[in-house]
């Protein structure tokens, strides 16, 4: 245990010298009292979870609005960004591989630290509360504010649905207002988000069971469309393969990156896997490894279908399917689309929730937000804020605008992990590391070479909005966080 991390001379009572600040902003948290937290009887959770079921939690959380939606985006590019033609193939193998070397960072930590708080968790035990601050304000970029491009993009596929079937919602209702494009608000993204709001308070339990379902469903229709696409693929609309150039090819590896945000989810279930020090590294790597296969194939089926200037942006998926005269197999992507984008939509509000609560439970955020309904028993205030939140945004705002705030939040918090990674190998060269990634520290500096890289293929108005961001963040750890911490009131205990 390290004496610093429970300075009591640092009580949140104490005044702010320069010295103290300094000294609050790189505390780190004791690995052994994370675990110990994790592992007080008031929360302890009960451990059922193989390296199946993570597997699959990974590929539930994954598979969603990236592969079915902002595939279309990425190819044709919008106003913001070039796009990639067929080139989209090599942007998901450099999206792929950046999230390969993040998820061997995550790896060594899940199976070091199995605590539901992740990301924010290992950098306050390795970079100190003020990053983990910043780890954790990120991670509502990553789970958040993508539930809003994860809503957008369902009700992108529930509006085509209803087109097969011969119904059409008015347009004012479909889209948010600007643009040429604009309407009034996209009513069905927030419906579904209130909705899965509701079904959260009063607490109806995502089963591992039902996991397995969807997962399978989506892997079906996945499968589905590769099988039946594939023998109608016309290698003419391949060429030209970078229409252009890389820069179209690196813009969409940048947008594309949010297909695989959610292999990281399997370590935020860490405290619920029966063995947590060999399997979240299986879950981790296998359900990203099986993505990254079937996303290439798509792509590859998808450009190869019809010319890259007719995909459609809504519903690229579906719509290629009755471009090419498989209106039945066009129905049957859409349902599963649906279906499966809404699971994603529940796992990353949970994540959102699980973030809340673990930085309120350290007093980097208000106490009041983690408290638990006497009635439902969950954290009912974390979910309506979340829900109220994510559905005004999902009503109002443009789905790529949602893509690229997600992507460069949960960038930089992959960056952070990796660096972490690094770190721990010379602060605690001895902790027991069940799972130890290879070739350290080359994968981690190539890891966080490859983020940074992604990063810098987001649009200039990301960054700025990115900047403003971190600033609030700074803000408020400024005015809360750094006085009411339970670290710095040297009450990490119980
Ligand atoms: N990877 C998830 C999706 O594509 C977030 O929806």
């Amino acid at each position: 245990m390290e004496p610093q991390a429970f300075d009591p001379a640092a009580s949140s009572a104490q005044p702010l010298t320069k010295g103290s600040v300094i000294n609050r902003l790189f505390r780190t948290k004791p690995i052994d009292q994370i675990l110990a937290d994790a592992d007080h009887p008031d929360h302890r959770l009960k451990k059922t979870l193989t390296a199946w079921d993570l597997t699959a939690l990974g590929i539930g959380a994954i598979i969603g609005t990236g592969i079915f939606v902002l595939i279309g985006t990425a190819i044709v590019g919008d106003t913001h960004r070039p796009g990639a033609g067929p080139g989209i193939i090599l942007s998901f193998v450099l999206s792929g591989l950046t999230c390969a070397l993040a998820a061997l960072c995550y790896a060594e930590f899940a199976a070091m630290i199995p605590v539901a708080g992740s990301a924010y968790t290992y950098s306050y035990a390795t970079l100190g509360e003020f990053l983990a601050w910043i780890t954790g304000w990120n991670l509502i970029l990553e789970y958040g504010v993508a539930c809003v491009a994860v809503a957008i993009g369902w009700s992108g596929y529930f509006n085509n649905l209803l087109l097969l079937a011969g119904f059409e919602l008015p347009h004012w209702a479909t889209h948010p207002p600007g643009g040429p494009d604009g309407g009034f608000a996209n009513i069905p993204a927030a419906v579904i988000v209130l909705l899965v709001t509701v079904i959260l308070v009063i607490g109806i339990k995502e089963s591992a069971r039902a996991t397995g379902i969807i997962v399978a469903l989506k892997l079906a229709v996945i499968l589905f469309f590769i099988g039946v696409g594939a023998p109608s693929v016309n290698a003419a609309n391949w060429a030209p393969f970078m229409p252009q150039g890389f820069a179209g090819v690196g813009a969409a590896a940048a947008i594309i990156f949010f297909a695989y945000i959610g292999f990281d989810a399997v370590s935020t279930t860490a405290e619920e896997a029966r063995n947590p020090q060999r399997d979240l590294p299986v879950g981790i790597i296998a359900s990203l490894a099986i993505c990254t296969v079937l996303y290439i194939a798509v792509a590859a089926v998808l450009t190869g279908l019809i010319p890259h200037t007719q995909i459609d942006i809504h519903a690229p998926v579906a719509d290629a399917l009755r471009l090419v005269g498989f209106k039945w197999g066009a129905a049957i992507v859409a349902i599963g689309a649906v279906a499966g984008i809404t699971s994603v939509l529940v796992v990353m509000m949970v994540g959102q929730i699980r973030v809340f609560f673990a930085m309120s439970r350290d007093r980097l955020l208000g106490p009041w937000l983690s408290a638990v309904h006497p009635r439902f028993g969950t954290p009912h205030r974390a979910t309506v804020i979340t829900g109220i939140g994510v559905a005004v945004l999902s009503a109002f705002i443009p789905i790529s605008d949602a893509a690229d705030m997600t992507n460069i939040g949960t960038l930089f918090a992959f960056v952070l992990v990796c660096l972490g990674v690094i770190v721990l190998r010379y602060t605690k060269p001895n902790h027991p590391r069940p799972f130890r990634l290879p070739l350290m520290p080359l994968v981690p500096i190539l890891g966080m070479l490859a983020c940074l890289g992604l990063m810098a293929f987001l649009p200039g108005l990301t960054w700025i909005r990115f900047g403003v961001w971190t600033a609030i963040g700074v803000l408020v750890y400024a005015w809360y966080g750094l006085r009411h911490s339970k670290l710095a009131a040297g009450a990490a205990g119980h």
